[in-house]
């Protein structure tokens, strides 16, 4: 059978560990495909930069149109990132006729729906298990794995930077700068880095999860975000202190009236095997109505183990490309026809148990005083513990566990608890996840 022509859009840690992969495993890809998967062409930025591929039989270009409108390509693989002219490249791509394999969720998280639309109307395939938890096949395991649940909720750990960074920062004591740095430097970390440690990544991969999950729309901007960048190395000894660890999980949760589709650093109870994921591997918890819980582990970043769901993903648009559109596995898992209109739940109704620390004035009635604003919000104490004043220092740390209350009430509590005059600045709060 005749090969299956491939451009590649960048060649960068995730394009080039394509190139090695399909190179080094070029039999068995063939024999696994039924036909052999080459690249033909592939478009970089900087050419001089490329040099390192030329001599290896394929077309370098500094543009990427040449490679989407090739009509000798039969799939373009987007690994440029960002979202411009990685948005217009795939659009063009599928104008063509040419299915497309990308690893960028940004792109996916925030013009999904329009590019699966195009897709579909085309008949072309666009493939994206790249995009979530890099090398763990995540997508294909919840889109036709667990295709005979209703999917209750899924909560992962879907960022290999900040999982390296909460790692290396409670076992070393390391600094964050320095440990982001590391990150970068081993190709984890997003062009901008921001968008892993805001937790802007994980929102856009969480999005991914929940429209495969539930059956929904891509609805990246209602989703609520906070990242890692403003977590102090004391909540973390805390946490552990108390039997927890802390890790930024994304989190989608099914209601009768919406979805909860939230990211923060959250504390899970250390003895869960989740709480053990450490360095950039990446875990996602996943709770289907009939298999129950499922767990899946691997390398969340990173050359190879990216490029290992890219390849899969060519391997399936080969083996697919000759079947009629209708009878594909759809894009995102349920048929285009039948989204549900769940929207995602305001996260002021969302509930979930906290940790709260302030600084307190170390005198007589002041734990007394939180407890009641606790309490007048119906919010009950599960854990407490008091960190005496330093030397010459007259603030005591408080740390309070609270059962499960609203958001909204939490809000009000610590906004009275912060306008205590015993109180010294704001109150730290972290969501708490049993996982159970
Ligand atoms: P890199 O920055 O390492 O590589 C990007 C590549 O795209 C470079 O070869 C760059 O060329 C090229 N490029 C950028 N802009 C253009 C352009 N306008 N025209 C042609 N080529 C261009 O990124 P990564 O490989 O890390 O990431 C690629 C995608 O994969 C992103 O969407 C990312 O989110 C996703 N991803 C990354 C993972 C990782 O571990 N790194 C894991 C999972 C997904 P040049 O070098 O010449 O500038
Ligand atoms: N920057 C991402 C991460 C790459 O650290 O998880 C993998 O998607």
């Amino acid at each position: 059978m005749k090969p299956i022509n491939v451009g590649l859009l960048g060649l960068g840690t995730v394009g080039g560990g394509t190139l090695t992969v399909l190179r080094r495993n070029r039999e068995e890809i063939a024999r696994r495909a039924g036909r052999e998967i080459r690249v033909t062409h592939a478009a970089v930025r900087d050419m001089d930069k490329a040099q390192a591929y030329a001599g290896l039989g394929l077309t370098l270009t500094a543009d990427p149109f040449d490679v989407v409108n090739n009509p000798k390509i039969d799939i373009v693989v987007e690994l440029i990132g960002g979202i411009e002219p990685a948005r217009t490249l795939v659009l063009q791509a599928i104008a063509n006729g040419k299915h497309v394999v990308t690893a960028n969720k940004a792109l996916i998280a925030k013009y999904g729906n329009e590019i699966f639309a195009a897709a579909q109307e085309k008949g072309v395939m666009v493939n994206f298990e790249a995009a979530v938890a890099g090398g763990i096949p995540i997508i294909k395991a919840i889109r036709e794995g667990l295709a005979g649940n209703r999917i209750e909720w899924l909560a992962g750990i879907i960022n290999g930077t900040c999982n390296f960074i909460l790692s290396e920062m409670r076992d070393k004591g390391a600094a964050f700068d320095a440990v982001l740095k590391e990150a970068q430097a081993k190709g984890y970390a997003e062009a901008d880095p921001t968008f892993d440690i805001e937790g802007v990544d994980a929102a856009h991969k969480l999005t991914i999860l929940s429209a495969i999950a539930f059956g929904v729309p891509m609805q990246f901007d209602a989703a609520h975000i906070e990242g890692i960048s403003t977590l102090a190395a004391e909540d973390i000894q805390y946490a552990e202190e108390l039997g927890y660890r802390i890790k930024l999980l994304g989190i989608a949760k099914r209601h009768a009236n919406g979805i909860e589709l939230r990211v923060h650093p959250t504390l899970i109870p250390a003895k869960r095997l989740i709480a053990n994921v450490e360095g950039v591997m990446n875990a996602v918890l996943v709770k289907g109505d009939a298999v129950g819980a499922t767990l899946y582990y691997g390398a969340g970043a990173g050359s190879e183990p990216t490029a290992s769901a890219v390849v899969a993903d060519l391997v399936d648009v080969t083996r697919l490309s000759t079947a009629d559109p209708h009878h594909r596995v759809p894009h995102l898992a349920f048929q285009p026809d039948q989204l549900a209109a769940l929207a995602v739940v305001p996260m002021a109704e969302v509930e979930t148990a906290c940790y709260l620390r302030m600084a307190a004035a170390d005198r007589p009635g002041v734990l007394a005083e939180v407890a009641r604003i606790l309490a007048a919000q119906d919010i009950s104490i599960d854990a407490m513990i008091q960190k005496p004043c330093n030397e010459g220092e007259h603030l005591a740390t408080l740390v309070f566990l609270i059962h499960k209350a609203r958001e909204a009430a939490v809000d009000v509590a610590i906004a009275q608890i912060e306008a205590l005059p015993a109180i010294s600045g704001k109150v730290t709060r972290l969501r708490m996840e049993s996982l159970a």
